[in-house]
């Protein structure tokens, strides 16, 4: 099979090279790709959202399956262009992935099918939106409507710090997608990353993990993208598990396609486990970054009939995916300012370290020098991954491998996992 891998983070990089271990496959091409996955496949330089150079890639190498990445090329429909050219896809249409690229679209659509969510306010002006704070207690989760590379979410321990939110998300901190912002009740319990699979009729569970989104360590300072996950998370119990099944993915495959958008991807459901049982925080038409770093590391099987039976409608004909018994965890390491205003450019050195067993280093943002270094972006740009028997052992290869990278002007958390170890 040739496959088209639409992408550039490390989330794609992971994908790439599980996608790499299938006996069914012909010839990877990644578009746009990184330096690391250029190691491992043909990258071309098309960005996720140039819908039409995309689809022309796709059919110039004769693509029998196009794998999405990122959210962006859902929201700018190269899903439904692909349809359009009869090439299978394994992404959810532009209208389908409304449940990631507008949280007021899915606040509505969780009412209207009956999805247990935090309450929430939808607010057009910043006016509106800080009188929408008398509703609710502190800490205030103010929220941009659009996509926002997850820096479009501030949870303000204040009122003043919420009110200067919504001013900074309505005066552009995250360009249009904060044109319209959803106040919401900050849910308490354990966050949580659920996966499910979907051809637009069957779906399927499709592993678990969960992330770090702030910053620091002790779950200090801004939100982020994600800082690092483990996999498997003792959160996810059976009972949570079924919940979540039957009370959030069950519900959102039917009422999406009861809406007129049937759903053929994996939807992410970022869940708070609450005393009353798993609650929507958010839902992602993708796969996690750095969620799926961790889950293609526990994934025995064969990926690629995964993705292909959802793009083609025969999930009801796949197995249940196996998985190691193995824990894994993924270190984010990214450049110094990250969320905020950081400075690309500098050398990532160390790369070339003989890691140890178990150990697998994707890249997120990076570009190559002039004179092949490696260089960093100015945000999340490497996922330093490793399994082992059990969580510690997999964490203690993931951070002894972190140390054999040389980059002074990264940061990461030492604590990823500490919940779990908690336990
Ligand atoms: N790690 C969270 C996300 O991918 O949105």
């Amino acid at each position: 099979m040739n496959i088209l891998l639409v992408g550039s983070g490390g989330r794609e990089h992971a994908l790439a090279w599980k996608i790499k271990q299938s006996p069914l496959l012909t010839r990877l091409i990644c578009a746009p790709g990184n330096p690391g996955m250029a190691g491992i496949a043909e990258v071309r330089d098309v960005k996720p959202t140039e819908v039409g150079r995309q689809v022309e890639l796709a059919l110039e190498i004769k693509a029998d399956l196009v794998v999405i990445g990122p959210e962006v090329a859902i929201e700018a429909g190269l899903a439904d262009a692909l349809a359009q050219v009869g090439i299978p896809c394994f992404g959810p249409t532009a209208a389908a992935g409304q449940l990631e690229s507008s949280k007021a679209f899915t606040k509505a659509f969780c009412d209207r099918h009956h999805l247990p969510t935090g309450q929430y306010r939808i607010c057009d002006d910043a006016a509106a939106a800080k009188a929408a704070l008398a509703h609710f207690q502190p800490p205030y989760v103010v929220k941009a409507d659009g996509l926002a590379a997850g820096k479009g979410v501030v949870i303000a321990p204040d009122r003043a710090a919420a009110e200067a939110a919504i001013d900074d998300t309505f005066g552009g901190s995250v360009g249009a997608a904060g044109a319209r912002v959803v106040i919401e009740e900050y849910l308490e319990g354990e966050i949580g990353s659920l996966f499910a699979l979907c051809d637009g009729k069957t779906s399927m569970l499709f592993g678990w993990a969960q992330d770090h989104k702030r910053a620091f360590d002790g779950d200090e300072g801004p939100n982020t993208g994600g800082m690092g996950t483990y996999s498997p998370a003792p959160v996810f119990t059976y009972d949570l598990v079924e919940q979540t099944r039957t009370r959030l993915v069950e519900p959102a495959f039917k009422g999406i396609a009861a809406d007129g958008a049937p759903y053929r991807g994996v939807l992410f459901v970022e869940l708070m486990a609450t005393r009353h049982g798993p609650k929507l925080v958010e839902f992602n038409a993708r796969f996690g970054d750095p969620e799926c770093q961790v889950l293609m590391l526990r994934l025995e099987s064969d990926l690629v009939p995964y993705l292909m039976a959802c793009a083609t409608g025969r999930l009801h004909e796949m197995p249940q995916p196996k998985w190691r018994d193995d824990d894994a965890v993924c270190v984010v390491l990214a450049t110094e300012g990250y969320p905020g205003p950081a400075k690309a450019g500098s050398v990532i050195g160390g790369l070339d370290a003989d890691f140890g067993a178990g150990v697998v280093v994707f890249q997120a943002g990076t570009s190559a020098g002039d004179d092949g270094a490696i260089l960093a972006g100015a945000g999340r740009a490497l996922n330093v991954c490793a399994v082992g028997r059990d969580l510690a052992e997999a964490r203690e290869r993931a951070y002894g491998a972190v140390a054999l990278i040389d980059w002074p002007q990264g940061f990461h958390r030492t604590d990823i996992g500490w919940r779990a170890l908690l336990r």
